[in-house]
């Protein structure tokens, strides 16, 4: 039985190791050029590796140290009991072409799941001294302050958040692009889906729409999202755990919208897996 101050202490520990990872990966981060020259042939993306590693050799000790029945499902280092009761979702870095190329949108991503549910969210920008952090039930916060969704009825009221996966082809993006633009909307697209699923909890984003994502991309963000009053489609039906799924978070004045937009596929059971 997972009890109330069970749930008190994972929230508490999953922004500590989220902050604090994310201060370990703002380190790799500042020395990339360095570390490019010193590693494997200058290769970027091994830079990004030894970081994603470390970083979620990091977070999964800290979480497992302190709740050993717990389950860990990571992008680097693949699941640990997925079918315990809180089972970790996270991505040590997100963003990873943009921390690569020295663009400051990158995050630290620790989400849990309760019975299957995302329960808990904490998500670390260091380059902004941001924390997105919330429980089920509880609210979600930026730092201190209570994270809102839009109050927008119309996508020609802000900006919304795409992200396409190249193995999942063009098909269910560029006619997306080319209703929303129809419709007087506009995309912003910052290389993090944990960061943009914040932004929508925070009101910033109208919404955020992804053909392909991944769990650990989402799975503390739509705490968030659920926390600041904003709504999500079905992503984790089917193998979404494992395997990803179509992705629509957005604020509930315009998420009909763009689910329409989108199409059948947002809900349906026919995604192509990944190559
Ligand atoms: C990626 C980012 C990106 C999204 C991709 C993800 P990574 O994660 O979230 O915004 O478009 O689908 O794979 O590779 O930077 O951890
Ligand atoms: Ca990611
Ligand atoms: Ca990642």
């Amino acid at each position: 039985m997972t009890h109330a101050t069970d749930i008190d202490a994972r929230y508490a520990l999953a922004k500590r190791v989220a902050q604090e990872a994310a201060r370990r990966g703002m380190g790799y981060y500042q020395q990339r050029d360095d570390l490019i020259v010193e590693h494997k042939g200058g290769h970027r993306q091994d830079v990004v590796s030894m970081a994603d590693r470390a970083l979620e050799d990091y977070i999964r000790a800290e979480l497992l140290a302190a709740f050993p029945d717990d389950g860990f499902l990571g992008e680097e280092s693949g699941s640990i009991d997925l079918d315990a009761r809180c089972l970790w979702v996270i991505d040590p870095i997100d963003g990873t072409a943009c921390f690569v190329n020295g663009l400051h949108n990158w995050c630290v991503s620790i989400g849990m799941l309760l019975d299957g549910v995302p329960h808990i969210g904490a998500i670390a920008d260091p380059n902004h001294n941001e924390l997105f952090h919330g429980v089920r039930g509880q609210g979600a916060f930026v730092n201190d302050r209570p994270l809102r969704a839009s109050e927008a009825t119309h996508v020609r009221e802000g900006l919304l958040g795409v992200g396409t996966f190249y193995a999942r082809g063009t098909e269910h993006f560029i006619p997306f692009l080319t209703r929303l633009l129809g419709e007087g909307g506009m995309f912003l697209r910052n290389g993090s889906g944990a960061l943009m699923t914040a932004y929508v909890a925070a009101g910033r984003l109208l919404g955020y729409y992804e053909t392909l994502l991944k769990s650990w991309d989402c799975a503390a963000g739509l705490v968030l999202v659920a926390e600041a009053g904003g709504r999500s489609n079905n992503f984790l039906r089917g193998d979404g755990l494992l395997h990803g799924n179509p992705y629509l978070v957005a604020c509930p004045g315009v998420y009909d919208q763009v689910a329409e937009m989108i199409g059948p596929m947002l809900d349906g059971d026919q995604v192509t897996p990944l190559q």
